[in-house]
């Protein structure tokens, strides 16, 4: 097994008892079934620049798009069929005359041919025989055949086909030239177990390479693609970010892993380009990836509890299965309220901040505060939080100490504050009104304390530290007073009106201690 990664001794066990292929080949359809994934319509050009992408990430076969279907389609595949691509390039044809003409066209390496099987579909669809179905399939076979290019032929539903009829097909399309067959779970209706059964069934008949297409209507896409390549599948059908007709396909990104960290088999991908990858066709598509999505997800290699946190810090191995850098991703630790002080310390390290004992149990403080309200604090929020404990003022020398301030404030009311503070241990309580809340907080202060009645505030920056609406505030105040001593202090909270008051009193604390 590689050392990145960290299995359990079950699938080595397991794996022991089946014979896996050495290699298995990716054949990557986000540009023809990830094309058809509702609301997605990629333009030719963006057509290409997904195909570079794959071919840089090393699929062995890009299924470029269904020829057929219209102009666009043909332009699209004939440029990537002409892009001088290592992959081979190939293209979707119904068992059809017109379909395969339009596919060999456009220059592609693989005709990719199919025709429904089952007797669903027979009955439904096509209203045609099993002898009908299969004569047609051998005869558009030979015909790609007889142009040069590889041809892969699938039998549409194969998970609902009758088990007999399948093999007879399969055969019959290998003896007319096919050189690969692909068996869709074309509605995702089968199990791993029912996808081992069926390709253990197929693999001592058929004599070519054995390609699996399953569709994720049950979730169970992924799972169904392993289970074929276990009973001896050589390729399996995948989409970047598992887009695809309904509920799409198999993830290209959780298969090739899969593959990788369970099986220990490397397909020809380079999975530094994964995480990229999915990025730009979540940009060109518009189908934004599930944050708690496997592999390429934000959340993929994210840990909040402490306890996770604490060992992926001494040992990534504790919680991380894959390292981030294997697929071009990036661990992050997510600091809230189940966060504890080991990891805000190891985190503080990592974005070289050095604190000491007490500020450490005040910064960790704050983040389980935040996160009581929801939030998650990032870095970014960390390094503020931490600015702004460690360059505090010693607590005795502290002469101000803020205890509680409320504000109400709206369209209609004048926004009115209420502080109460303590004053060398003195506790003062006052309030005041102003043009907006943190105007009338201030004011608030300046009615308790006449001893700044000569401090002006010169200066009030606000800035909202990472985006969103719950952002935390970092408030920068510059005060000075009767003899031009400036005072510059911080304030960082969540909340505009706290983050304002803290400043100003960080900054009235710094002018006390500047008159001792
Ligand atoms: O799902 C399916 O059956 C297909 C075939 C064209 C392979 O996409
Ligand atoms: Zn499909």
């Amino acid at each position: 097994m590689p050392k990145e990664t960290f299995v359990s001794d079950y699938i080595r066990q397991v794996s022991k008892e089946v014979k896996l292929p050495r290699r298995v080949r990716i054949f990557d359809t986000t540009l023809r079934d990830g094309d058809q994934t509702p609301g997605v319509s990629f333009t030719p050009d963006q057509k290409l620049l997904v195909a570079r992408q794959l071919d840089r990430l090393g699929v062995d076969t890009i299924e470029a798009g269904t020829p057929i279907s219209s102009e666009g389609e043909r332009k699209a595949v004939t440029a990537i069929a002409k892009a001088g691509l290592k992959a081979e390039i190939c293209g979707l044809a119904r068992a059809l005359k017109e379909d395969i003409d339009a596919a060999l066209a456009c220059g592609v390496d693989c005709v990719h041919v199919f025709i429904s099987t089952s007797d669903l579909h027979l009955k439904h669809m096509l209203k045609m025989t099993h002898k009908q179905v299969l004569e047609q399939a051998v005869k558009f076979v030979e015909y790609a055949k007889d142009h040069g290019v590889t041809v892969e032929f699938s039998a549409m539903d194969a998970t609902r086909t009758d088990l007999s009829y399948l093999k007879q097909i399969f055969q019959a399309t290998v003896d007319a030239g096919a050189d690969r067959i692909n068996v869709p779970d074309t509605v995702g209706v089968i199990t791993p177990r029912g996808m081992n059964y069926l390709i253990s069934q197929l693999r001592p008949v058929i004599k070519v390479p054995i390609s699996v297409h399953c569709h994720d209507d049950l979730g169970l896409a992924v799972a169904n693609s392993l289970a074929a390549v276990e009973a001896g599948a050589d390729q399996v059908q995948v989409t970047v970010n598992g887009i695809g007709e309904r509920a799409g396909n198999a993830s290209l990104e959780e298969v090739v892993m899969g593959l990788r960290a369970l099986y220990g088999i490397r397909p020809n991908i380079r999975t530094k380009l994964l995480a990229e990858t999915s990025d730009l066709v979540e940009r060109l598509t518009g189908i934004p990836v599930p944050p708690n999505k496997a592999i390429v997800g934000d959340n993929a290699f994210a840990h909040v509890s402490g306890i996770h946190a604490h060992g992926v810090l001494e040992f990534p191995g504790t919680y991380e299965p894959i390292s981030p850098e294997l697929v071009g991703h990036h661990r992050r630790l997510a600091l809230g309220k189940l966060t504890g002080r080991h990891s805000v310390e190891k985190q503080l390290r990592n974005i070289g901040v050095k604190a000491t004992k007490e500020q450490l149990a005040d910064i960790t403080g704050q983040v389980k505060a935040l996160g009581d309200k929801g939030k998650q604090v990032t870095d970014v929020d960390l390094r503020a939080i931490a600015e702004i404990v460690i360059g505090a003022l010693p607590k005795e020398e502290k002469v101000v100490e803020l205890k509680e301030v409320t504000v109400t404030t709206g369209s209609t009311i004048t926004p009115t504050a209420s502080v109460r503070l303590t004053i060398r241990g003195e506790e003062r309580v006052g309030s005041a009104t102003g043009v907006g809340p943190v105007d009338a907080a201030i004011a608030a202060i300046r009615t308790v304390m006449s001893e700044i009645s000569e401090l002006r505030l010169k200066e009030y920056h606000l800035d909202a530290i990472t985006g969103g609406s719950d952002a935390l505030a970092e408030v920068t105040v510059k005060l000075e007073d009767e003899r031009g001593n400036i005072y510059i202090a911080k304030g960082v909270r969540e909340d505009v009106v706290i983050a304002s008051v803290d400043a100003m009193i960080n900054g009235i604390n710094r002018y006390f201690v500047g008159r001792k």
